[in-house]
């Protein structure tokens, strides 16, 4: 049996375990177990180096121990490196671990399925927030072809740090309000702040959000998040929140940890938020 686990807090509800099931049914790859591992901050670090003792063949790490799990690992990708973040683990042997991140190339994948496009060259984002969310994704975003994306945050100083500190892609800063100066006319409107959680309506413009030609929210829940209610009221053309993103990082997990094998993701997809309706 190989053995994979997803480490959180809160994880139960995770929907990890059915996508790698189903993944493992497509591609018939027998005897795969993933489960879900609660942990706290202060055992993280054991509970991985319990697990890849034991003989965990991966895990998966999500919030809010991917910056510690960047700090464990023995090795990293250079993905990883830039995000500052470990979304995938993939033990070496004798002890080692070589962290990876596929949550960039999820959020680029599942934007070319919504906006049904092969490369997303020559678009630009507009990025609403400046956290871990946000960093993550920067690099990815501009190397599948967006020309320009501007961050723009609550604390704006935040949003300055990323930029200067990622001086070599092509990235501005602004506050909410200079949104409204946006001079793209084919741009993408990319929420990675936290506050859907806190259903807190972002001051933005209606015209910011019904002139982009996506407004895509990296979160996901069952009824639309708060993020996506907005952009709908304003009169967004297209919308779609985070699932996409969340199965298509897992489908690069799951090739990392399987020799290469990508699963076809549309009809996990489907499935999974059927799953996610039903639940
Ligand atoms: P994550 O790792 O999920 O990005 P984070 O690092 O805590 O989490 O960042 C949360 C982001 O959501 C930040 O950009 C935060 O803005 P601030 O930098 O100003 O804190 C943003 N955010 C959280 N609540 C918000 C709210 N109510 N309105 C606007 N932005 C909010």
């Amino acid at each position: 049996m190989a053995r994979f686990t997803v480490f959180g807090n809160p994880v139960q509800h995770s929907l990890s375990p059915f996508i790698h099931g189903l993944f493992a049914q497509q591609l018939q790859v027998k005897d795969l177990e993933y489960t879900c591992s609660l942990t706290s901050p202060a055992q993280f670090a054991a509970a991985v180096a319990e697990f890849f003792r034991c003989g965990g063949a991966g895990a998966n790490v999500t919030v809010p121990f991917k910056t510690a799990a960047a700090q464990l690992v023995t090795h990293q990708t250079e993905r990883a490196a830039r995000a500052g973040a470990v979304n995938t683990l993939i033990p070496l042997g004798h002890g080692q671990i070589l962290g990876d991140n596929t949550d960039g190339y999820g959020l680029v994948a599942d934007l070319k399925r919504q906006l049904e496009l092969s490369s997303l060259t020559g678009l630009h984002a507009v990025i609403l927030g400046a956290g871990g969310a946000a960093r993550g994704v920067l690099a990815p975003l501009c190397e599948a072809g967006i020309e320009r994306v501007v961050i723009a945050n609550r604390t704006l100083p935040k949003a300055q740090e990323l930029v200067r500190s990622n001086a070599d892609l092509p990235l501005a800063y602004a506050s909410w309000q200079d949104l409204d100066g946006l001079s793209a006319h084919d741009y993408i409107v990319i929420n990675a702040t936290s506050a859907s959680l806190q259903k807190v309506t972002l001051p933005l413009s209606n015209g910011l959000l019904s002139k982009s030609r996506l407004c895509y929210d990296m979160m996901y829940a069952k009824t639309p998040t708060q993020f996506i209610q907005q952009a709908s009221k304003a009169g967004a053309t297209a919308c779609a929140d985070g699932l996409g993103m969340l199965v298509e990082q897992a489908a690069l997990s799951f090739a990392l940890w399987h020799a290469g094998q990508l699963p076809d993701t549309d009809e996990v997809l489907r499935r999974v938020r059927a799953e996610l309706l039903n639940s």
